[in-house]
């Protein structure tokens, strides 16, 4: 019988961790969580319960009481909250300059983490995330971190806004990932870092297509284990 494996890919905002998850997630035939719309899901409720994003134990009582669904879709991931799909919602600009903010609280993360490695369990699994391979599923099979230069970030998020028919200034946009790469590596539970069994693809200079290429590559190597 083939071996199921658990990849986690991490690295900073807009790296393209979730267009490469989810293609990956599909050719191995696995189930693709994406982790970062977790949080922006609390952080989306939040903000329409008018929820003060610095107060911890009022953001961990709303995720008690939440219930996040992560349903595969055509587009790649339905995102349904407490019985509302929210999918469009947590991509607004809103939901981005505050998602931070929420996913500082450590009790918050303790809560995500446990729901994240449930739905991990017993299957094969591609996870993306910012502290996948270092604390939610530290025994992951392959570990990859995954960066670009903040420049071509911003660049690829700015196509992609065109494409959806967002304009966003190309320095807002710049200033953003900026600061939530600084909010994310700087905060005191599980900061984003690389793990030290994680492989480094530093995807700047190459395609979508080669970096998908390079991490199936990987990943079979590890199935075949
Ligand atoms: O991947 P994303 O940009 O949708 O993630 C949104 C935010 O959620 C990100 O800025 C930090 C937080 N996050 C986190 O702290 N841990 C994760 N595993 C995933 C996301």
């Amino acid at each position: 019988m083939t071996r199921v494996i658990k990849i986690a890919i991490d690295g900073p905002a807009a790296a393209g961790k979730s267009t490469i998850a989810k293609m990956t997630a599909e050719k191995l035939g696995y189930t693709y969580i994406d982790t970062g719309a977790m949080y922006r899901a609390l952080a989306h409720k939040a903000i329409s319960h008018s929820i003060d994003t610095s107060n911890g134990e009022e953001l961990h009582s709303l995720l008690m009481e939440t219930e996040i669904v992560l349903s595969p879709s055509k587009a790649g991931q339905a995102v349904i909250v407490d019985g509302v799909d929210v999918t469009k919602e947590i991509r607004s600009q809103q939901v981005t300059a505050q998602v931070s903010a929420v996913a500082v609280h450590s009790g918050v993360r303790e809560l995500m983490v446990e729901k994240q490695r449930q739905l991990a369990e017993g299957t094969g699994v591609v996870m993306d995330g910012r502290d996948i391979g270092t604390a939610v599923l530290p025994n992951a099979e392959l570990k990859i971190f995954m960066t670009a230069s903040v420049e071509e970030r911003a660049l690829r998020r700015h196509i992609e806004n065109i494409q959806h028919g967002i304009t966003t200034s190309l320095d807002e946009l710049k200033a953003e990932i900026s600061e939530r790469d600084r909010a994310d590596s700087e905060r005191e539970v599980s900061p984003l870092c690389q793990a030290q069994d994680a492989v480094l693809i530093d995807t700047t200079s190459m395609s979508i297509e080669e970096v998908a290429n390079q991490i199936s590559e990987l990943a079979e190597k590890r199935i075949r284990l």
